[in-house]
């Protein structure tokens, strides 16, 4: 994309040069307009060797055949970000000033602004401030936070600066090029479950829960309202996506069942244990030479959901030392699936934890697909096939 990025005079400008350091690392064209009060903070020469392309300024202006690029930059931009945005830029935008290059900008543009606030609280706070807040608001312009926070004036309150990964997942959420699932629910299951045995112990699997996670943080930038069944994973939840932690296969059936009518595609990336301990131990097993557990076969939640399934289209994973085709084929005929993603283990015990994985995709209609790529690339590959399915 090509992003303006206005930088007004607040002392968070610091942070501004990660923002705009990590949106040229993401491949976007970045071209920089800084109000006199930010060059005070930090120098035009740090974001000129960041973005490798001159930083505007009210004394470095536009000369020669540049000289109309207070026009020409924003309305070839594809969004104006103005980061720090001070309780001066802010109000000057909404009032329609342009006295310098950046307000001239703002004011001159045809794409969408994004403003990501950062200051004093009791500013923030104040009514000709928030007055000029709705009134941007009220015109579709984007505000990223601020949040509440320890400011940098050492006072706790509304009007801190959103961090360089918030900024991020924010921009992706709302410039993501595709919107294919605009309208749609999505439930996606991810990582272990975990029995208990005793208070202490439990039988769990070597899931990371990534693969899930990449097809619930790509279903969400992809426009869909998603819904995140999740065993104990350390991932952080994906931007706008509903989290439901649960433990057991038992409590996720209970999750998934519970909202599964209500969905437009569910996505069963969980690795469900498949056994569980016949009689949970009430106390801490103490230290012996042997013992034997006994264990009994879970509920079967892809079963139990198959019998209530009306229009979902319903997607269930497979993982497999051996016979993968085999298996995961007869796994979608008795199940009922429409889809079924087949993870290839290897004795390593790739691709647990992988960023990378090795599928087959069948389908109950008869396709077949195998691919060898990063779980992210598979993500969206998956949810290529299911988008034109709607
Ligand atoms: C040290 C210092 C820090 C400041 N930090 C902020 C800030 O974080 N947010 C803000 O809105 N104004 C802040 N200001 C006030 C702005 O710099 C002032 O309102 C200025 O007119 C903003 O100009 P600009 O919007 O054209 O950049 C700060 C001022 C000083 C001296």
């Amino acid at each position: 994309m090509k992003i303006l990025f206005g930088v007004s005079g607040g002392i968070s400008v610091y942070k501004a040069a990660n923002f705009v350091s990590s949106l040229v690392k993401e491949g976007h064209e970045v071209n920089v307009v800084m109000t006199e009060n930010a060059t005070k903070f930090v120098s035009p020469l740090t974001f000129e060797a960041l973005t490798k392309n001159n930083c505007y300024t009210d004394t470095n202006m536009p000369v020669g055949k540049e000289s109309l690029a207070h026009i020409i930059l924003p309305q070839n931009s594809d969004v104006f970000v103005v980061c720090p945005a001070t309780a001066n830029t802010i109000s000057k935008i909404a009032l329609g000033i342009a006295d310098n290059l950046l307000t001239t900008m703002a004011m001159a543009r045809n794409c969408p602004l994004v403003l990501v606030p950062a200051m004093n609280n009791v500013m923030w706070q104040n009514p000709s401030l928030q007055d000029n807040v709705k009134k941007l608001l009220s015109q579709n312009v984007i505000f990223f936070g601020p949040t509440y926070g320890r400011l940098a004036c050492e006072s706790t309150g509304p009007g801190r600066m959103i961090e360089t990964h918030e900024f991020l997942e924010m921009f992706n959420y709302y410039f993501y090029p595709k919107k294919d699932f605009l309208g749609k629910k999505i439930l996606v299951t991810a990582g272990p479950t975990r029995e208990p045995i005793d208070p202490v112990r439990y039988i769990s699997n070597r899931s990371s829960g990534k693969m899930g996670y990449f097809l619930a943080q790509i279903a969400s930038l992809r426009g869909a309202q998603v819904k995140l069944i999740s065993g104990p994973t350390s991932l952080d939840t994906p931007y706008m996506v509903e989290r439901i932690n649960v433990e057991t296969s038992e409590e996720m059936l209970r999750c998934v069942r519970e909202n599964f009518e209500t969905c437009d595609i569910l996505i069963m990336a969980a690795a469900v244990s498949d056994f569980k301990v016949s009689e949970q131990f009430m106390n801490k097993i103490k230290k012996k030479d042997s013992f034997e557990i006994k264990l009994t076969s879970n509920p079967d939640i892809l079963k139990e959901i198959s019998k209530l399934k009306k229009n979902q289209l319903v997607v269930g994973f497979a993982a497999e030392t051996e016979n993968l085709n085999i298996y995961a084929k007869k796994k979608l005929e008795e199940k009922g699936l429409d889809y079924i993603v087949a993870n290839k283990i290897h004795n390593s015990g790739f691709p647990f934890g992988s960023e990378d994985n090795e599928v087959l995709i069948l389908s109950a209609e008869g396709d077949f697909f195998e691919l060898s790529s990063t779980k992210k690339d598979i993500a969206n590959f998956i949810l290529d096939i299911l988008s034109k399915k709607l």
